[in-house]
């Protein structure tokens, strides 16, 4: 017997380096696919890096986010079964988080609690942990809800900080974690539902 494909929906703002290699984990994966890439910054890398591997991807504006007959209708339309949330940087609506209840994931570049919550994306979070001292960093793959950084941790993966780190090699370290773990962790997620 065969069963349905499931289906990831990719939300990215900017590079794509988490996108394009969970597209790359799932390619000879012939019981998942990453179906479609959502991207609200016009002109952003992911959107060349969808194109790349023939992945169908859509720019929308906060309006679409929130509109229920914007996004939320279009990933139910392709039968969305996950949202990954790779370097997403606006929260997610209600009437989306509803529609896909546990079914939300996202990866933030620390290990929260601590370096969560709004502003703290990208390089402001590896700024933050080495102005603090900080001997490790690390990644938090976490369910999402209606607030930033606070849904149910899956998993988390941690690196050390040296004095000499710069945030840079911070981001670096942690980048190698989510290249490693993040896809995995999405199949262990997709299985379970
Ligand atoms: C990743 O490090 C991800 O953890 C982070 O943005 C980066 C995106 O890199 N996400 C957040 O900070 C969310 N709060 P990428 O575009 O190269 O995948």
């Amino acid at each position: 017997m065969n069963y349905p494909v499931k289906k990831i929906a990719i939300f990215a703002s900017g590079s794509g380096s988490n996108a394009e290699n969970i597209i790359r984990f799932f390619g000879q994966n012939p019981g998942i696919s990453v179906d479609s890439v959502y991207c609200n910054v016009p002109g952003a890398f992911v959107l060349q890096r969808a194109g790349k591997y023939g992945i169908p991807s859509r720019v929308f504006n906060r309006r679409e986010l929130q509109d229920p007959e914007g996004v939320l209708k279009q990933l139910r339309e392709r039968g969305t079964d996950v949202i990954v949330l790779a370097g997403f940087l606006w929260l997610i609506p209600p009437g989306i988080t509803e529609a896909f209840p546990g079914r939300i994931i996202n990866i933030h570049p620390a290990l929260l609690p601590s370096y969560g919550g709004k502003g703290m994306y990208g390089m402001n979070v590896h700024r933050a942990v080495v102005a603090a001292g900080e001997k490790e960093s690390g990644i938090t793959i976490h369910l999402v809800n209606g607030r930033y950084d606070e849904g149910d941790i899956l998993f988390q993966a941690r690196c050390p900080v040296t004095p000499e780190d710069t945030p840079e090699n911070v981001a670096d370290k942690v980048h190698a974690l989510e290249y490693e773990h993040f896809p995995r962790i999405i199949e262990q997620t997709l299985k379970q539902l």
